[in-house]
């Protein structure tokens, strides 16, 4: 099938490989000439596992190909998916649909008859209904359906060709069959699809972000709680999880939620629900926005007392900037906004991540950066790990006690071994978990 993919950030690079990849012939679309010419050569403008090798064999293929034109992927297919960025808005906790809106008002005039014009951009529940509306006055005829993604970064070339639901929300069996012939491989591979209404369609991402959100900030309240009851929340969070009505996932204590998708949905869906008179239904999102940032906080004054009660002249040496392992992604990075924290209060502090140096570096340039774990501990008062890396489980607690002044960890996202560090002399402290079980030196 033949179809464009309109912005390509994360998602509509991703859903752009993987189409061209599973056999369709693919128009991506971006207003950024630079970073067109870059997938054009089948280079990937983000680190993702599998994008490389998926872009530059479609690309090869001759079956992906990229351009800046919107007449020229109007002109292409008949079918249209919208991948561009929501943020929050500059001026208040909604969406901006900006990006959406131009898109639509640049194709619109262009469409031809027939065209479905799907979203997969995560939206205020009305926008597809909103947009069709739009699009009976610029293009009558077409459609607008919603489609959305639920791809994870650092696994979204995975999550994309094997995703656990697909959900299509149409307005006409047309519309549904059209969007069930794009996805053939996982339909016959048995992944359940929802078919349903624009409206329910955009819901289900909004509401599947805020649950997840809801539950890593409940698990942070847990901490707090043990914090100050000297209980432990890991194993507290293992307990739950082994409860197959709760589930392990996304109950991992510790710094909380970052990246481009869960703070900003979160606020957007109750900025969204006030609107529709539902405010109060899911007034409890603010609270669970409150409890995660106050992990950035509780994650500073914890650093800071470990310190003696200021940062001043001490040196800090902090493992991990990216918002989450796997990504090198620095939006909203709970692990950067810490490091910019305890350097704002007066700490040098050196940063180490191994992919997200140069976002890092771009957004936050007073900080210092390394590739090289010693040299961002060398000489430090305490080492905070940020970012729970695979690579970071590997280090050999000995040999950095060498380089640091003062072997002081503090382990922000328990996956650390206590144990392995305090054997190795490290006095080891995480959130939510008492010094009894942590141990090591003191
Ligand atoms: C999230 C959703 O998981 C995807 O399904 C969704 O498609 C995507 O948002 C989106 O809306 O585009 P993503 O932001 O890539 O995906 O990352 P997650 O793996 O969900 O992690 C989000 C944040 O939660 C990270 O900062 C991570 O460190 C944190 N987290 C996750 C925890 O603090 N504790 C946990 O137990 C799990």
């Amino acid at each position: 099938m033949r179809m464009t993919v309109i912005g390509t950030g994360y998602v509509g690079t991703v859903h752009a490989a993987c189409m061209a990849d599973i056999g369709h012939e693919v128009l991506g679309v971006d207003i950024d000439a630079e970073r067109v010419a870059a997938l054009a050569a089948g280079r990937a403008p983000l680190h993702e596992q599998g994008l490389d090798a998926l872009l530059a064999s479609g690309v090869s293929a001759g079956r992906l190909r990229f351009t800046t034109s919107l007449a020229e992927a109007a002109a292409f297919a008949n079918l249209h998916f919208i991948c561009v960025g929501t943020p929050q808005r500059p001026d208040g906790a909604g969406a901006d649909l900006r990006y959406v809106d131009s898109v639509v008002e640049g194709i619109g005039p262009r469409l031809r008859p027939g065209a479905l014009v799907v979203g997969k951009s995560t939206v205020p529940v009305g926008t597809a209904a909103r947009l069709a509306g739009r699009l009976a006055d610029l293009a009558p005829g077409t459609e607008v359906a919603w489609n959305p993604e639920f791809l994870r970064e650092g696994s979204a070339v995975h999550d994309t060709m094997h995703p656990e639901r697909l959900v299509i929300g149409v307005s006409s069996d047309r519309a549904d069959a059209l969007l069930r012939a794009v996805y053939w491989p996982m339909r016959r591979a048995g992944i359940p699809v929802f078919s349903t209404d624009p409206a329910t369609a955009e819901l289900v991402k909004v509401a599947s972000n805020a649950f997840l959100a809801t539950k890593i900030s409940f698990v942070n309240a847990m901490a707090e709680v043990c914090d100050s009851a000297g209980a432990d929340v890991t194993v507290l969070a293992r307990a739950m999880g082994a409860d197959s009505r709760i589930g392990p996932q996304f109950l991992d204590p510790g710094l909380g939620f970052g990246g481009s998708c869960f703070p900003k949905d979160i606020r957007a869906f109750a900025a969204r629900a006030e609107e529709l008179g539902a405010g109060e239904a899911v007034a409890f999102l603010h609270e669970v926005d409150r409890i995660n940032t106050r992990q950035r906080r509780r994650t500073v004054d914890r650093a800071r007392e470990l310190l003696g009660g200021t940062f001043a002249g001490r040196r800090v040496g902090v493992l991990g900037a990216a918002f989450k392992p796997g990504s090198d992604d620095v939006r909203d990075s709970p692990a950067l906004a810490v490091a910019a924290a305890a350097q704002a209060e007066g700490a040098a502090v050196r940063v180490h991540d191994p992919q997200a140096l140069d976002n890092a570096r771009a957004a936050c340039p007073d900080l210092t950066y390394t590739l090289d774990v010693p040299k961002a501990c060398e000489g430090a008062d305490l080492v905070l790990h940020l970012t729970q890396w695979p690579e970071y489980r590997a280090i050999d607690p000995a040999a950095l006690a060498g380089v640091v002044r003062t072997p002081l960890i503090l382990d922000a996202r328990n996956s650390l071994d206590p144990r392995a560090w305090g054997a190795a002399g490290w006095a080891f402290r995480a959130l939510g978990r008492p010094l009894s079980t942590v141990g090591g030196a003191s």
